[in-house]
């Protein structure tokens, strides 16, 4: 916690809303005569006084130069500059007003090495001459690079970061392999370039992040991680199953800052997993590892999807309308594609019981977030469980403000064991191809 600053007002109320509603700011605190709100560590307080002091500035810190302009966006209509950059303090930013005329600024201080304009973060692990060369756009566990380095000349990035989209084009013309990252887009822009391309293996089983009609017209093989990573994914719907449903979230943040005063009959109330009926749009390999989990909890289990599938646990197929209708808890399992974009939008959401749960560990445009966002926020459904975002790594402040959301930082396959195993996967993959073998997950 950086400090409060603490500022004077006639009206709570005014001041309440305009905190709340205009800025999205989270209240910590309400105690009758003083509001206090959050703004990530910094803390902004109110508190009731005759003669209101309306003077003051409040500085928010932004951590990039996209999240000042994104705020900027969102305050337009309060802000009285455009952001600019302020050479002489290094600072980026814009400035507003708030109802009482208090000047806002939301600033962002220029990191050192901020103006280097270019600097190739991509090294080379085992110089050598005879090797293929092959471009890694992230560090992955150990054992994947020891694998890889046996047969390719490895060009790995080892910075902290993503390679920026200018990064990749900039290094792949001269490479015979790519292993990427499911957040690398790898369009025409990077595959054009890439004369000596064979072969895209993508760390992830999803591969909506590569144009495969371009790659197939340059004869580029394109492979995942499909399997290994089945089992984790399908643990950690479950984590969001049971943290939407029974609250542990919030009621975590609860205990934690002291507010458990003695137990209370209507206190965190949620909704039943056991003998509730489970929906899962997508009965794939994770659809069905997450169906097998609800046999033990008594579920009545139902599916849609593309086709009816051989079973060995009992669930019924049933149409996309029922399966909105009928679920308890719906969990989806499908890819992106143009023809899965949005399918979870206004009209699906309110086909839901209001007292239904909605998980995805898919991808985040299945579901149209802006609605979701209605969904959550007028109760339309009871809540959600999120582990993939629409527009990755941005998670819209609406939808954080909320209470009957859990957000995780897409981590489905993120144990140490199924990261390892993706690894092996992928620099196999890689390796087959390159050598005229067949790879163990090719998908074109
Ligand atoms: C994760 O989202 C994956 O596609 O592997
Ligand atoms: C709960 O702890 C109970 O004993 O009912």
């Amino acid at each position: 916690m950086s400090g409060i600053v603490f500022f004077k007002t006639q009206s709570l109320h005014a001041t309440k809303k305009f905190y709340l509603n205009k800025l999205g700011l989270k209240l910590w605190l309400d105690q009758g005569e003083c509001h206090i709100y959050a703004h990530d560590d910094m803390l902004i307080g109110f508190c009731k006084a005759e003669y209101s002091s309306t003077q003051g500035t409040i500085t928010f810190l932004y951590d990039s130069q996209t999240l000042v302009d994104k705020a900027y966006t969102q305050f337009k209509d309060i802000s009285t500059t455009a952001p600019k950059l302020n050479p002489k303090f290094r600072i980026y930013h814009f400035w507003g007003k708030d109802h009482e005329n208090r000047t806002l600024e939301f600033q962002y201080f220029l990191k050192p090495d901020e103006d280097i304009e270019y600097r190739n973060p991509i090294e080379i692990l085992n110089p050598t001459s005879n090797k293929p060369k092959l471009l890694l756009t992230r560090m992955l566990p150990q054992n994947a690079v020891d694998i890889l380095q046996k047969t390719f000349e490895v060009h790995a990035n080892l910075a902290q970061r993503a390679l920026l989209h200018n990064e990749l084009i900039d290094n792949i013309a001269d490479k015979h392999a790519l292993l990427c990252l499911l957040n690398d887009r790898i369009d025409a822009s990077v595959i054009e370039p890439a004369k000596c391309l064979k072969v895209i293996s993508n760390y992830a089983v999803g591969y909506n992040n590569i144009d495969l009609e371009v790659a197939k017209n340059y004869g580029i093989a394109v492979c995942n991680t499909p399997g290994v990573l089945t089992e984790s994914t399908a643990d950690l719907a479950w984590a969001l199953i049971m943290a939407t449903s029974r609250r542990t979230v919030e009621s975590d943040v609860f205990t934690r800052c002291g507010k458990f005063t003695g137990w209370e009959p209507l206190l965190f109330l949620g909704q039943d997993v056991h003998h509730r009926t489970l929906g899962i749009l997508g009965m794939g390999r994770i659809g069905k590892a997450v169906a097998q989990r609800a046999v033990g909890f008594g579920m009545r289990i139902i599916y849609s999807g593309p086709s009816e599938k051989a079973l060995d646990f009992e669930a019924e197929y049933v149409d996309f309308n029922t399966l909105l209708k009928e679920s308890d808890i719906l969990s989806l399992h499908l890819p992106l594609t143009d023809r899965t974009k949005h399918l979870i939008s206004e009209n699906e959401l309110k086909q839901m019981k209001p007292s239904a749960i909605l998980i995805n560990t898919a991808r985040g445009a299945i579901i149209d977030e802006k609605m979701l966002i209605h969904a959550l926020r007028e109760k339309w459904i009871f809540a959600a469980g999120l582990d993939v975002y629409e527009h990755e790594p941005e998670i819209p402040s609406e939808l954080a403000l909320l209470s009957n959301v859990v957000l995780l930082p897409h981590i489905g396959s993120a144990s140490l064991d199924t990261r390892q195993k993706m690894g092996t996967l992928a620099a196999e993959n890689a390796i087959a191809i390159i050598t005229g073998k067949d790879a163990p997950a090719r998908v074109i």
